[in-house]
């Protein structure tokens, strides 16, 4: 049965995309939803089936190969939302920025001039990366239990550390010299890429994304000045642009434990915690008005079964009785997980917020 698109009463709605939803909105639940960063991914054997047969890159430009990877882990788990299998550096390889995965992304021309900056061509996602919107599509016509689709996209400073530094790395080194070096051209290629990442997570909307998330992957290199004068600028343009559109909007933001002060005049809906922060800190570092999402130590799922519940009853007590929260990990899911423990975790969660029929 498809879920209703317009809003409605909650009754109306089918209850995953209730929950969900409402968690974000600091609605009172039934119970705490939860999903996991990289639920789709390497830790299911069904999903390394299907990487036998293809290659990454392959995978995220198919429409019904990325649809069909979005959906294998809610087939498998009573998950209460899914995100797009992508990758953040999707929408730059639509734009023609030459690159690779191995398994990092790889930018062939790292761009570090003003005139670099400027040859950055915008972003059309329909003409660009039609694919994407079309496994948005799929995705919404088939996913199990009316479970809602999160639209996500990089954060821009985080893609910034990519495309000047042109690979993974822990320092990102050449990104932060760059910030120091020529500030103003810094701000531009965050503009830019703001620019473009608003109108991909709107198009991503338009397609049927039910929630847009905005991934912060390595802001937390930054202090706090930087922070603010850079990745925060983007993240804010950003934010702006999607607003009027009405979806709740998800800020992850990672080593974010310095900067959630900052992170609070951030207009979003709920702010992705990692394992570092307890979540009553983080709760009254970003003020009543946001909701939070985490944020479980992906190790934890390594722990002995009791452990492992024990790990997330502290999660769930620091979150606190009031609403609006969304349980997760606190980063992606590790490759070696054993997919059982992740049933565990799903299944504790529920269990240990079950809070009753709610008219
Ligand atoms: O588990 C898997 O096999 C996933 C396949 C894969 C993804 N990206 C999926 C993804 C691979 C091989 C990549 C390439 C890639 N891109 C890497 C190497 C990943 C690896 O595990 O070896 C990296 C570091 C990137 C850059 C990237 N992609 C970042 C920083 C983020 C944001 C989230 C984070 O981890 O900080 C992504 C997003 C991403 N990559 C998603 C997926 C399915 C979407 C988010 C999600 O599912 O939660």
């Amino acid at each position: 049965m498809a879920a209703a698109l317009t809003p409605g009463r909650d009754s109306e709605r089918s209850s995953a995309e209730a929950v969900f939803l409402d968690a974000c909105r600091r609605r009172p639940v039934p119970y705490t939803p939860v999903w996991v960063m990289r639920q789709a991914g390497r830790y299911l054997p069904e999903y390394r089936d299907l990487r036998a047969k293809v290659d990454f890159v392959t995978l995220t430009r198919s429409a019904e190969l990325a649809a069909e990877a979005t959906l294998q882990p809610l087939r498998r788990y009573p998950l209460d939302a899914a995100i797009l299998f992508s990758d953040i550096m999707t929408p730059l390889q639509g734009m023609g920025v030459g690159l690779e995965f191995n398994p990092g992304p790889l930018v062939r021309n790292p761009i570090r001039t003003p005139a670099e900056v400027d040859a950055l061509p915008q972003l059309d996602p329909q003409r660009d990366v039609p694919f994407v919107l079309d496994a948005v599509r799929l995705v919404r016509a088939q996913a199990p239990r009316g479970v809602p689709l999160i639209g996500f996209a990089g954060a821009p400073f985080t893609l910034l550390c990519y495309l000047v530094c042109g690979r993974p790395s822990k320092e990102f080194s050449e990104a932060r010299t760059f910030l120091y070096a020529d500030p103003q051209t810094a701000e531009r290629l965050l503009d830019r890429l703001a620019d473009a990442m608003a109108a991909y997570l709107a198009a991503q909307a338009a397609a049927g994304a039910q929630a847009l998330m905005l991934f912060e992957s390595w802001a937390g290199l930054l202090g706090v000045r930087e922070y603010r004068r850079f990745a925060l600028r983007g993240a804010r343009r950003v934010v702006a642009a999607l607003r009027p559109l009405g979806v709740p909007l998800i800020y992850y933001l990672n080593q974010g434990s310095a900067l959630l002060e900052a992170v609070s005049e951030l207009d979003v809906d709920v702010v992705g915690v990692d394992w570092r922060s307890p979540l009553g800190a983080a709760r009254r570092a970003l003020g009543a008005d946001k909701a939070v999402q985490g944020n479980l130590d992906p190790a934890a799922l390594f722990a002995e079964p009791g452990e492992l519940e024990r790990h997330i009853d502290g999660v769930l007590d620091e979150a606190g009785p009031m609403p609006g929260h969304i349980f997760n990990l606190g980063h992606g899911i590790w490759p070696d997980t054993d997919p059982d423990a992740v049933a565990r975790m799903i299944d504790h969660v529920h269990e240990r917020t079950a809070r009753g029929a709610r008219g």
